[in-house]
């Protein structure tokens, strides 16, 4: 169901200085991309590892409590209002985006199967926040808070202020209105759904948040617009068997992984852009840049030396991009590597109809707007080889929760063997930490005095 092509990497068609010998390097890396694989797959399941995600597949409990729910509470809510930040919210974006009908939330309740409109507030800003609670029916919306550590200050924030609302509006019984998602047993969040009896899901053990998209953080919400999570699951378990191969020749996540490292350690392109050609798959960049820019970019190594590495992931959209980014991609400095995502067949065909034939843009007319997006895919990837620009594409046939499911799995076992690749902890994150620190003193925290004394002091001396 989807495809990988590496080679506009490869010395071959690129040159030497900026391309590498790809079947040469599967070759050399063989043994350690099968160790890599073996020992990311017989740790999976080991406490304190953080890769239960990869089990995420194998759902099945998950799936079946969310799906009762989901249908419990169907026609009972316009709207679903998901409060979450990072890993907490940006796969739910990737995949509904990807997944329902475009521009759902002004279609009708028909067009939408009667099935609710979906929001996600995944910042702080007052007016954004202000702006969607005044325009939507707050007692005909379910409001779905998702945090792990369950104290998150941007989504706690936001769920204070829609609590005290809901309650307004609703008096005691706005807990109906109200699903948690977070840790089974810490955190503030889990300590408040017991005290208020809201219904909760759990976040597992040993899952981060930028590795929990099939976890109930994102197939709560899908299923309770009425996506598919049984194929969304069904997909990632079919790309988990095939990314067990522990043969490099056979492994496309591996195969990605191994040519962003050696690109970026050998050939200086230290700079991934994700670029889907489909504007429902537009999501799923900012979903990457997250997962690999936290998973990768680290101070130290796993023997505790400093190696302050990571390339840089950047989110591009085709076509649309190629009238922003490309001049850059193909004439600046040749130090990214371009991942493509292209699809074979959309939903939709749509012809551009036998008008203004006799113009200088008559060559379109009986042509089709999947057929152009497709020819900028691809002569878009053949001007940067013309410039020496290295580049990938995965093919996916069609968006569908399968092939959904298996191209973010996919992208999460790529980021975790590339972890391993450059020796850091994948699943960590410190460094966001000392900001979290820092918000926590300003805003004057208990136990954060003194930081908050620091602050001040840093902050006026600057
Ligand atoms: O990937 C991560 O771990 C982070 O992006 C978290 O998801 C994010 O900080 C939100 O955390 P929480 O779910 O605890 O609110």
């Amino acid at each position: 169901m989807i495809e990988f092509n590496w080679k506009n990497c490869s010395a071959a068609i690129i040159g030497n200085e900026h391309g590498l010998e790809v079947e040469e390097e599967f070759e050399n890396y063989k043994n350690q991309i099968s160790q890599i694989v073996t020992q990311l797959n017989q740790s999976r399941n080991l406490p304190g590892r953080w890769l239960k995600w990869m089990n995420l597949g194998n759902n099945a409990n998950d799936l079946w409590l969310i799906n009762e729910y989901a249908d419990e509470v169907k026609g009972k809510f316009d709207n679903v209002l998901v409060l979450g930040i990072g890993g907490s919210a940006l796969g739910g974006i990737a995949v509904t985006e990807a997944l329902l009908k475009p521009f759902w939330n002004i279609l009708t309740p028909e067009q939408r199967n009667n099935l609710p409109r979906l929001f996600f507030l995944d910042n702080i800003d007052p007016d954004q926040i202000n702006g969607l609670l005044n325009s939507i029916d707050l007692k005909k919306t379910l409001v779905n808070v998702i945090t792990k550590s369950g104290s998150t200050a941007e989504t706690m924030s936001v769920f204070m202020i829609l609590k005290k609302r809901l309650q307004e509006e609703l008096g005691e019984e706005y807990r109906n209105n109200v699903v948690a998602t977070t840790d089974k047993e810490i955190g503030i969040l889990r300590q408040l759904s017991t005290q208020e009896g809201y219904k909760t899901f759990v976040v597992p053990d040993d899952v981060g948040g930028r590795f929990s998209v099939f976890s109930a953080v994102g197939l709560l919400p899908f299923a309770l617009v009425g996506i598919d999570i049984a194929e969304i699951l069904r997909g990632v378990r079919d790309m988990d068997v095939e990314l067990q191969n522990t043969n490099i020749f056979e492994n496309t996540a591996a195969q990605n992984a191994l040519i962003h490292y050696l690109m970026d350690t050998q050939k200086s392109k230290n700079l991934s852009v994700m670029m889907p050609y489909s504007s429902r798959l537009r999501y799923v960049s900012d979903w990457f840049v997250q997962l690999w820019a936290e998973s990768l970019g680290k101070e130290k190594d796993l023997n505790g030396n400093i190696v302050n590495t990571g390339p840089t992931p950047i989110k591009a959209l085709g076509a649309t991009d190629q009238h922003s980014q490309i001049q850059l991609y193909n004439e600046g400095p040749n130090d990214k590597i371009i991942n493509f995502i292209r699809v074979g067949n959309f939903d939709t065909e749509l012809k551009i109809p036998e008008t203004f034939e006799y113009t200088g843009i008559g060559y379109l007319c009986n042509k089709t707007v999947n057929d152009l997006i497709n020819a900028e895919a691809d002569s878009t990837r053949v001007a940067l080889v013309d410039y020496k620009r290295p580049n990938v594409t995965f093919t996916i046939s069609e968006i569908t929760p399968y092939n959904v499911g298996q191209l973010l799995f996919l992208f999460e076992v790529q980021t975790a063997i590339a972890g391993a690749l450059y020796n850091i902890n994948t699943f960590n994150q410190p460094g966001v930490e000392q900001a979290k620190n820092y918000t926590y003193a300003l805003m004057g925290r208990v136990g954060y005095e003194e930081s908050a004394r620091v602050l001040k002091e840093k902050m006026g001396a600057k």
